[in-house]
């Protein structure tokens, strides 16, 4: 597979810094992701890299993902994603922590390795173990032709076009939508359903247009990021497909602003963080209209109730919290691609405010090709 990308997008293009680029570029990167894949015929995708049949398909019994930072968060939705819609038993771990606690490699187990790069060491090492015990490893990659998508079985290229800003924004979302790719054709081979089948695709095809929808309302997210920039610390929150959305979310928030960012799910609260919820330490809660939604606003009013500040990302106003980011809706599976996008520009338009070097963060790389 070859994708070649004119010398103009490694350029500003009239923007200041890479990462607004990057952010703004994603509803192109999402329609390169799904451009030629989807097959309304059998209401699943073609995904040609793959390399994977149909009976073999069928003998998955788990699904392993590992990547690193915000690769690993893409994963931990992946993995949601491929147990919502194929029904395999499936989690991500980081690559990192994997390789190094000798892990029981399985013939029934699908490995998945998502990287950006392609270079990360450890997720580079970890494949390289993996081959070497004999086991099927596959690759959710953005460089074309890089270590990773050389050396696994097969894969799928996310197609995010180049990504120059240390912080990865439109990588991720490319990345959890090639999850959704995977998580529907193994569905599809599988027992989901034509109709759900159906719906998916519905939904993604409306990810662009919605993703646009949510980047006119940067000047808004502007504003707001200028009413918490003073925070010394931030928690962010979310349950089962909205907690790693936080996770991302905060360090994406750590990364570019330097601001300290918590991420918990909303049902942990309880169980010790509450204790740092004042009005100097605002929450970021990931609310959408799923079956969770009367256990987050629960949560919400605890927050209040200690006097905490609250930023809800949401597909309706949320009576208990100070200001309310709106997502438009789309199928419940998808919701965690769309709810991202405002937390990067509010990273972003923080870092900004703050003054900070946003392309090259201090003490960071793009890529980390060392242990
Ligand atoms: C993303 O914003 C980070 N800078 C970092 O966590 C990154 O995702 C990680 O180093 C993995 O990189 P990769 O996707 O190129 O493997």
């Amino acid at each position: 597979e070859t994708v070649e990308y004119a010398a103009e997008s490694y350029d500003l293009g009239g923007h200041d810094t890479y990462m607004h680029k990057e952010i703004s570029e994603q509803a192109d990167a999402v329609d390169r992701a799904l451009r030629g894949r989807i097959d309304d015929r059998f209401s699943t995708v073609h995904l040609g890299g793959l390399n994977l049949d149909a009976r073999e398909a069928r003998t998955i019994r788990r699904v392993k993902i590992l990547g690193c930072g915000t690769s690993y968060h893409a994963g931990q939705i992946g993995a949601q994603m491929i147990e919502e819609l194929a029904r395999i038993p499936s989690d991500a771990e980081p690559a990192s922590e994997f390789r190094y606690r000798d892990p029981v490699v399985d013939p029934d187990t699908l490995y998945v390795a998502v990287s950006q790069s392609g270079e990360t060491y450890d997720v580079l090492a970890a494949v390289q173990e993996l081959k070497r015990k004999g086991a099927r490893v596959l690759g959710l990659v953005n460089v074309v032709g890089s270590a990773i998508a050389r050396e696994t079985d097969g894969g799928i290229y996310v197609h995010a076009g180049p990504e120059v800003c240390v912080v990865s924004t439109k990588c991720f979302t490319n990345m959890v939508v090639s999850f959704a790719l995977l998580a529907l054709h193994l569905g599809r081979i599988r027992d989901l359903s034509v109709a759900d089948g159906k719906r998916i695709i519905e939904g993604l095809r409306k990810l662009p247009g919605q993703i646009d929808e949510i980047l006119k309302g940067e000047d808004e997210i502007k504003k707001l990021a200028a009413r918490y920039a003073d925070a010394k610390s931030m928690m962010f929150i979310g349950r089962v497909r909205g907690y790693p959305v936080a996770r991302e979310a905060s360090l994406k928030l750590k990364e570019v602003s330097y601001i300290h960012a918590e991420a918990y799910p909303a049902s942990e609260l309880k169980h010790g963080p509450l204790a740092l919820i004042e009005p100097a330490m605002p929450t970021v809660a990931i609310v959408p209209d799923d079956d969770l939604l009367e256990k987050n606003r629960a949560a919400l009013e605890e927050i209040k109730a200690r006097s905490g500040r609250i930023l809800a990302v949401a597909h309706q106003d949320q009576e208990k919290a100070d200001d309310t980011i709106l997502v438009p809706k789309n199928e419940p599976e998808l919701d965690p691609i769309l709810m991202g996008i405002p937390l990067q520009l509010l990273a972003y338009h923080t870092a900004l405010a703050l003054g900070r070097d946003i392309d090259k963060p201090r003490n960071l790389a793009k890529s980390v090709t060392v242990e």
